[in-house]
């Protein structure tokens, strides 16, 4: 999340907003949604939270082309009272925070090329949309984002945005958790990716460990490649009350005390769900 700093650029409002302006994509580009789009479609039924595939559903992502802000954020605010506001990629952490906090969720409004379609560093609108959006028509995980603004917020005046950080990484990004149905995805980082859908759930090399804050708040990630491990909630009603009830700047002073986690390791407290190999990251010659 540590973005940009400064001034918003040329064009934006104070905010950092910008106008999505819906009218200037390209077919090609319509098109490469539309591809996005029924690539994950097709593998997600099996594989992400219930939660996500109703919120698909409910936001009518299904139909044809880049969604347009204004009409989407007009079903999120009937459905949880948020909305989809543009910017125009990286933005400042409290400026982040501020738009989280006040149920707004900010979306770059590019598209990916399609030399990009399974790889790309900076997220796009299909990122920001497919991946996040649906999960906000759920009320509970909206009330969790809010809530993670607003913590943002504090940790923010506390310098522990890092820390706290790690807790949307693993969570919001590239969370599991645990359904009826067995594991199942429901981070963005996740969900809007081909690769990683397969990787997150049937790869034996990441771990798959149960949440545990303290223990995800001393977790470093990587940002190049697909995680190494993984950590399941059991629901996102246990999500938002664990985040709510715990009081975090006593957590983030215990965290400063303890030495970090590398995203490899697993520790003798970790509730197991998978031990990884580590063959995938081993391949690539990446350590622990
Ligand atoms: N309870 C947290 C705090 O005391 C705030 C928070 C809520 C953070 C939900 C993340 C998610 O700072
Ligand atoms: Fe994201």
């Amino acid at each position: 999340m540590s973005y940009a700093h400064g001034t918003p650029p040329e064009g934006a409002a104070a905010d950092w907003t910008i106008p999505q302006r819906w009218e200037r994509y390209s077919a090609a580009e319509h098109a490469l949604w539309d591809r996005l789009f029924d690539r994950q479609a097709k593998l997600l039924p099996a594989r992400a939270a219930p939660e996500f595939l109703a919120g698909l559903d409910v936001l009518r992502l299904g139909d044809s082309g880049i969604p347009n802000f204004d009409a989407l954020s007009e079903r999120l605010m009937n459905a949880t009272g948020w909305q989809v506001v543009a910017v125009p990629g990286l933005i400042p952490d409290d400026v982040f925070f501020e738009h989280l906090a006040n149920r707004r969720f900010v979306a770059g409004n590019f598209i990916r090329t399609p030399e990009q379609l399974d790889y790309l560093q900076e997220p796009d609108v299909f990122h920001d949309v497919f991946g996040h959006v649906p999960l906000l028509a759920n009320p509970v995980f909206a009330d969790y984002m809010q809530a993670y603004g607003q913590g943002g917020q504090r940790a923010n005046g506390l310098g522990a945005i890092q820390r706290l950080a790690r807790l949307y990484w693993y969570t919001v990004e590239f969370g599991l958790i645990q359904s009826a149905e067995g594991l199942r995805i429901y981070g963005a980082g996740i969900v809007s990716s081909h690769g990683e859908s397969i990787f997150a759930l049937d790869d034996p090399s990441p771990n798959r460990v149960g949440f545990d804050l303290l223990r995800l708040m001393r977790t470093r990630y990587r940002i190049d490649d697909y995680q190494q491990s993984y950590f399941v909630i059991d629901s996102f009603e246990d999500l938002l009350r664990q985040t709510l009830e715990t009081d975090f700047a006593p957590l983030y002073e215990q965290v400063a005390q303890l030495t970090d986690i590398a995203p490899a390791d697993v520790l003798p407290e970790d509730r197991i769900y998978t031990r990884g190999t580590q063959a995938y990251a081993l391949a690539k010659g990446v350590a622990g």
